[in-house]
Parts: structure tokens; sequence; C-alpha cells
């Protein structure tokens, strides 16, 4: 049996990189998904695409800074699939620069989609599941959440606010059968990346041996962790912050030795 058979899920931002690689890690384990995201045309792309692979899927466009269209994406998902299950929290976008640089419009919208955006989503989707007498909420944060980040203050603000968020729901809400967990990614090949490299600071090479794995990771081992967390397997796991950084911060790299290539430790 599939691990999700029967499940509804909503994935927010879930038209491109981790997101549209959990809605179809969640849709081949055979739960219904509603797409929610801003990219209308990458959107309804991978809801056909998901179609043609006789897999359900529905889009929303959807702005996560706005309560009534995390409402209506929700509604779609009771209205067109019966029910919700699994609320993936996972849109982004920031702004960034020196702190005193920063334009107070910027910092706003930037915390409107990252933590308004997941309470927002937290908010529309605990009702719906108490009338399942269970969920499970993933909200994406990140190694950011934890750790302050050169020029990306909004950022690593919002994504710890996305931790302490989850434990409260996690708390609040776990003797009425909803779970809650974050995952926290390192650097994922995505759009996002390429936005990253783009601002010419560091190599993708770079970026790639911060990790332990000495890698960039691919969005689908994030997806794989939301699937674990979406699933009835994770049932003892809530409230938790979970790391899927390929090693980053396992590490200060403070002695600055040099990684082992080639030889027997390669
Ligand atoms: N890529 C990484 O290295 C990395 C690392 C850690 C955490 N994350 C987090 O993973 C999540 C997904 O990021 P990604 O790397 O897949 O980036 P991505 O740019 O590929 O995907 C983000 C998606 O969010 C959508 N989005 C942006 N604003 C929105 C809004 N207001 N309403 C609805 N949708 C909106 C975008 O259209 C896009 O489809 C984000 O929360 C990001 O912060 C990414």
């Amino acid at each position: 049996m599939a691990r999700l058979e029967g499940k509804v899920a909503v994935v927010t931002g879930g038209a491109s990189g981790i997101g549209a690689a959990t809605v179809r890690r969640l849709a081949e384990e055979g739960a219904a998904v509603v797409v929610a995201d801003l990219q209308d045309e990458k959107g309804e792309a991978l809801v056909a695409e998901l179609a043609k692979a006789g897999l359900r899927a529905a889009y929303r466009h959807c702005d996560v800074a706005e309560l009534s269209q995390l409402e209506e994406a929700v509604a779609c998902a009771c209205s067109e699939f019966g029910g919700l299950d699994v609320m993936h929290n996972n849109a982004a976008w920031s702004g960034g620069g020196y702190v005193a640089d920063i334009d107070p419009e910027v910092w706003r919208r930037s915390l409107a989609v990252m933590l308004d955006g997941v309470f927002y989503g937290c908010k529309v989707a605990i009702p719906a599941m108490l009338e399942r007498g269970a969920g499970s909420i993933v909200n994406t944060s990140s190694v950011d959440g934890f750790y302050g980040e050169m020029l990306s203050s909004p950022y690593t603000t919002a994504k710890a606010g996305v931790i302490n968020l989850t434990r409260n729901v996690a708390i609040e809400y776990g003797r009425k059968g909803i779970r809650a967990n974050a995952v926290c990614p390192g650097v994922v090949d995505t759009p996002l990346l390429d936005v990253v490299l783009q601002a010419g600071t560091r190599t993708r090479e770079q970026i790639a041996d911060m990790h332990a794995l000495g890698r960039v990771l691919e969005p689908r081992e994030i997806a794989n962790l939301v699937l674990f967390l979406a699933s009835d397997e994770s049932s003892a796991i809530t409230g938790a912050a979970i790391l899927a950084d390929g090693g980053l911060t396992a590490g200060t790299r403070l002695t600055g030795f040099p990684t082992f290539g080639g030889g027997s430790y390669g």
C-alpha cells in the first residue's frame, strides 16, 4: 500500500524546487495534492504532468501573504478531495542587505511571505485537520533558522520564527491528533540557489564544499523527509526542527584544514 493512500495535502510554493519535488513525492505515494503558488504556468504544468501519470492534483493561485488565498487553497482540498491531512508551508521570498540598509517594505514583504504565510497556513489547516481528528503540518525552515547569515536578516529572522511557531502548534494541538514539524535544509539545487550564485559571493563549488557530503542537495532529498513527516511513519515526531543539511552545520571549519580529496579518504 502507498504511504499516503487516501490522504489529501496542500503544498505552498509547490510549483518549483523543493515544493514541486514534494508535490511529486506525496502524489507518487497516493496523496491528492493541491499545489498553491504564484507561478500559475509552472503549477498548472506540474498538475498536468501528474494527471498524465494517473496521479491526483489541482492547482490554485495563492499568495501566502494573504489569509483569504490560503483559505481558498484549503477549501479546494476539502471540496475537490474531501478534506485535509497534510499541510506543507513551504513558499518563500526574501530581500536582503545590511541590516541598516534594508528597506522596511522589503522587510515587511519578506516576513509577510515567510512568517505570516506559515502562520496563515497553520491557521487555516488546523480547523480542517480537527474535523478529521488528525493531521500533519510540515513547515519549511532552513539551517538559517538556527544561525545568522550575511545580508539575510529577513530570511534568518523568519526561518527562526517558523521553528518556534511549529513548536507552538505541536504543543497546542498534539492531544487533538495534529503533529507539526519543521524541515531545515542545507543548500538545495533549486532556482533559489541560482539567485544566490548570481549574487557572485560564492561559486557553486565553494557552496558544495561547505557540506560534509561535498555537494549541494537535491530537492527530492528534502521531499523524502517531508513525505516521512507527512506520513504515519513519523507518528512519534512532533515539535521537531529536523536538519536535512548534508552536514553543513556539523562543523565550524575554523581550523581551515583542507578537505581530503582523493587517496584513501576521497
Ligand atoms: N534552496 C535552498 O538551498 C533552500 C535551503 C533552505 C531552505 N529552503 C527553503 O525551501 C523552500 C522552497 O525553496 P526552493 O529552494 O524550492 O525555492 P524555489 O524558488 O524553487 O521555490 C519557492 C516557491 O515559492 C513560491 N512563492 C514565492 N512567494 C510566494 C507567495 N507569496 N505565495 C505563494 N508562493 C510563493 C515561488 O513562486 C516558488 O515556486 C523555501 O521555504 C526556502 O526558504 C531552501
